[in-house]
């Protein structure tokens, strides 16, 4: 039979992995895909590099079009990235009746309710396994292998630089910022860092699982996002001694009221395998009701760990696309009729615990207000822990971990609690998972 013929759009990083990848283990990969796959065109803008990496195996062209429009690519291979010309020529190809496989999480998180729904009606299959936790082939474990179940939570480390930064904060006791300075200098962290730090590439991934997860729509719009840039070394310090690790953590959960879906740092029990989860590498921690907990755990970027979550799409496509089109896996896992309307939660609607600490004065009565606020709106505190207060210092460090509350009962008694004459700073409340 004739290899399968595939274009590849944009080639990086991950773009020169798939193709070295895709040639160095050529014959395996056919005997598992029934068919040989060739990367027959690439499209990029520096046509130089790409004829350097692709040294005369394959046509290279500057104009993306020029692969949609050739009649012999069965699939292309999206690695521009970023919502614009990515998303116009996902949906050209689509109309073209090409199948898709992406990296692209921002993509899909933002547009993949138009993306998909173009690709139910061509019939063709979009794929994005590379999309979430780059090598680790989560969206396989949950769209299939976990098909039996029912998903009740998933919480993950899906940013390797973030994970990178706190592991780097916890070694070297460094502040927020010392750590992704190095981290830049090591090249775990791009020049410009800010979809990282700040929790956005955790939730484009988080919102992806959610909607496979749970069959709903990808509702990134709804997501509560938070970084980890304002983490302090002390909390960092403060969680350790009572028996945690701070985690940048992807959540989502199924709820009576709804589904979460949230990103921010959080404090993890450090006995979980999952709060051992150090520098670059990803975990995704998946709860469901028939198989228990299962964890999930590799190189979550890189060239060819990305490349290997492509590949597996390339072989999935090869075999299905001669099956027919209501026969295949559906890309949200659920039927598309099948799926549900539930919404993503506000965040004061969140049921979770939470790490307080309170700058006080040092002096009678101060714990006793703070503790009656909390009493009184029924929140009970877990475990506390008080710096003491230097030689001459009228201050000190109240540190508070509560029981489960409403995020928005909680955020009433911080807003007292702040208002306080004896509370010196700002309060720093972080949340805390215990992932039972
Ligand atoms: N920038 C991501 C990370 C990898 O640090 O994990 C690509 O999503």
């Amino acid at each position: 039979m004739k290899p399968v013929q595939v274009g590849l759009l944009g080639i990086g990083t991950v773009g020169s992995g798939v193709f070295n990848v895709l040639s160095r283990n050529q014959e395996e990969i056919q005997r598992r895909a029934g068919r040989g796959i060739e990367i027959t065109m690439v499209a990029d803008l520096d046509t130089a590099r790409a004829e350097a990496i692709v040294g005369g195996r394959c046509k290279v062209v500057k104009d993306a079009r020029e692969v949609l429009a050739n009649p012999d690519i069965d699939i292309v291979i999206e690695l521009i990235g970023g919502y614009g010309i990515a998303r116009q020529l996902m949906l050209e190809a689509i109309d073209r009746g090409k199948h898709v496989v992406t990296a692209n999480k921002a993509l899909l998180a933002v547009h993949g309710t138009e993306i998909f729904e173009a690709a139910h009606r061509k019939g063709v299959m979009v794929a994005f396994e590379a999309a979430v936790a780059g090598g680790i082939p989560i969206i396989k474990a949950l769209r299939e292998g976990l098909t039996a179940n029912r998903i009740e939570w998933i919480a993950g480390i899906i940013n390797g630089t973030t994970n990178f930064i706190l592991s780097e904060m916890r070694d070297k006791g460094l502040d927020f910022d010392a750590a992704l300075k190095d981290a830049q200098k090591l090249g775990y962290a791009e020049a410009d860092p800010t979809f990282d730090i700040e929790g956005v590439d955790a939730a484009h991934k988080a919102t992806i699982m959610s909607a496979i997860a749970f069959g709903i729509r990808v509702q990134f719009d709804k997501a509560y996002v938070e970084g980890i840039t304002k983490l302090a070394a002390q909390d960092i310090r403060y969680a350790e001694q009572l028996g945690y690790r701070i985690k940048l953590l992807g959540i989502t959960k199924r709820t009576d009221q709804g589904i979460e879906l949230r990103v921010h740092p959080a404090l993890v029990p450090a006995r979980r395998l999952i709060a051992n989860v150090e520098g670059a590498m990803n975990a995704v921690l998946v709860q469901a009701d028939a198989v228990g907990t299962t964890l999930y755990y590799g190189k979550g970027a890189g060239s060819e760990p990305t490349a290997s979550a492509v590949i597996a799409d390339l072989v999935d496509i090869t075999r299905l696309h001669t099956a027919d089109a209501a026969h295949r896996v559906p890309h949200l896992a659920f039927q598309p009729d099948q799926m549900s309307d539930q919404q993503v939660l506000p965040m004061s609607e969140v049921v979770t615990s939470y790490y307080l600490r309170v700058r006080v004065a040092d002096q009678a009565g101060v714990l006793a207000k703070i503790a009656g606020l909390l009493a009184n709106a029924g929140i009970s505190i877990d475990a506390m822990i008080q710096r003491e207060a230097g030689e001459g210092e009228k201050q000190t460090d109240l540190i508070l971990l509560t029981h489960t509350v409403r995020e928005g009962t909680m955020n009433e008694v911080l807003a007292q609690m702040q208002a306080l004459p004896t509370v010196l700073a700002p309060i720093t409340r972080i949340r805390k998972e215990e992932l039972a």
